[in-house]
């Protein structure tokens, strides 16, 4: 195997996976992709990304016809061809439980090791918890046929919306690895970013694991301290997003992750500080992570929050009312509405009563896969016709960027709801709309 430019193959390609194939093709490695469902490799194969993530679909095209990279549904295809083998697939949470669903995870494990027949390096990505890799090498090693594969685990930190510069230009690299061919392997995998400066920290499989759902963690408890900051702002008639910049000009502190709104949701976050309280049970410390419960409580009662705010402007009752939602999707640039916020409010609001219509500019398919009953149109003015509120839930730049007086002209009655904290209150009043926003004056 060559060490220099080791042959990929990359296990599950959802937002992470697809990304980093075609990624890792842009840097110079032959890939191959695989995955279970037929018609996304299909899609993959014509060059087509089956989800929205902003730059891939031009560098998807860019490769399309590269020998360097192709896909398929085959494991022993996968194991033939790569030196070394990155898992990708999901790991969602558990219906009805805290902790995360490693079924995938198992599947990839189980699927690709029998054909395991020379030496390789295989890689896992996706987020688990701690003690999941150690466990995962014991399956492995039952079932490949020869002793020479050795596993490691490379948690991966890429946001959606910014998923190929994340990739490409990652902030550090995480080795959780038992040998030195192990990282020799992951460093080679990896050159091109090393080699621009990217920190590696190489470490054991338990740190590994942990690093990414602490830093997850982290993220959500910076979100909701702001937003906890933004009830007592309510109670007291401050301003949150003026509290936030002072204090983010504190360095340690810092701006960024410090913007209250409706708070955060997606694939990741919630699941991960869920799956992390369940784990830490298991091992006996749930005290050390039990104020994440607190964060995940004070993050759905911004949502019940925001109901209240748009409740006020009709009068104490959805029942009759037309609701312009704008925003489907869990943040901007994405088109995934995996725990959205936005959609939940929208089906709260529904299931009160009220006539929902819902715009967004690109999660529109995906959200009436999952709310079907809910109305979707096509474009901003169709929502904002004849609507009793507007809510703006997802800070898409075509919501951030709209001409109060120009789109006053479409609503029923001039009654705003900021769920992002986006909008200039002062601009919007002048305009003679009445503007509610989550811990803001
Ligand atoms: C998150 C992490 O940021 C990535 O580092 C990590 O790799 C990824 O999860 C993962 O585990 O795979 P992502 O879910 O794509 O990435 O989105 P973020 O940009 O982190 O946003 C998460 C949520 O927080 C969104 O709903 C967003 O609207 C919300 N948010 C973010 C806020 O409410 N306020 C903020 O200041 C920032």
């Amino acid at each position: 195997m060559s060490t220099q430019r080791p042959r990929l193959s990359v296990i599950g390609t959802g937002y992470l996976g697809a990304t980093h194939a075609v990624c890792m093709v842009e840097l110079g490695y032959e890939v191959i992709g695989l995955d279970v469902d037929t018609e996304k490799i299909g899609r993959l194969a014509k060059g087509e990304v089956p989800f929205y993530e902003p730059g891939l679909p031009e560098l998807l095209t860019k490769h399309a016809t590269n020998p360097r990279l192709r896909f398929t549904t085959s494991y022993e295809e996968a194991a033939e061809f790569a030196d070394v083998h990155f898992i990708c697939v999901g790991t969602p949470q558990k219906k009805g439980e805290y902790s995360a669903d490693l079924r995938y995870v198992e599947a990839a494990f189980t699927s690709l090791s029998p054909h395991l027949s020379r030496k390789a390096l295989v890689v896992g990505k996706s987020t688990v918890p701690a003690g999941t890799a150690a466990r995962m090498e014991k399956l492995m090693r039952s079932l490949t046929p020869t002793k020479d594969v050795e596993l490691a685990w490379n948690p991966e930190f890429l946001r959606e919306g910014l998923a190929v510069q994340d990739t490409m230009h990652p902030d550090r690299l995480v080795f959780g690895v038992n040998s030195d061919w192990a990282e020799q392997q992951l460093r080679a995998a990896f050159a091109p970013m090393i080699e621009e400066g990217t920190p590696v920290i190489v470490t054991d499989f338990a740190t590994a694991e942990l690093v990414k759902v602490a830093a997850n963690s982290f993220l959500a408890t910076k979100i909701s301290f702001i937003n906890a900051m933004a009830e007592v702002c309510e109670a007291t008639g401050a301003d949150v997003t003026a509290l936030a910049d002072a204090i983010g000009h504190d360095e340690r502190i810092g701006h960024r992750f410090l913007r209250s709104g409706l708070g955060f949701g997606g694939g990741c976050l919630p699941k991960d500080i869920r799956a992390f309280i369940a784990r830490a049970g298991e091992l006996g410390v749930d005290q050390a992570v039990s104020f994440l419960r607190e964060v995940d409580e004070i993050n759905l009662r911004r949502r019940a929050r925001t109901l209240e705010l748009g409740l006020d402007l009709v009068d104490g009752t959805y029942r009759g009312t037309r609701i312009a939602v704008l925003g489907a999707a869990f943040k901007p640039n994405s088109d995934d509405v995996r725990d959205s916020p936005a959609l939940d409010v929208a089906a709260s609001i529904e299931r009160r009563g009220g006539d929902v219509v819902i715009y967004d500019p690109h999660a529109i398919e995906n959200a009436r896969r999952v709310h079907p009953g809910l109305i979707y149109v096509e474009s901003l003015e169709e929502a904002l016709l004849g609507a009793d509120v507007t809510m703006l839930l997802t800070e898409w730049d075509e919501f951030r960027s709209m001409d109060p007086a120009v789109v006053g002209k479409f609503v029923g009655q001039r009654n705003i709801v900021d769920g992002r904290n986006v909008l200039d209150p002062v601009r919007w009043r002048r305009a003679g709309w009445r503007y509610r926003a989550l811990g803001r004056p």
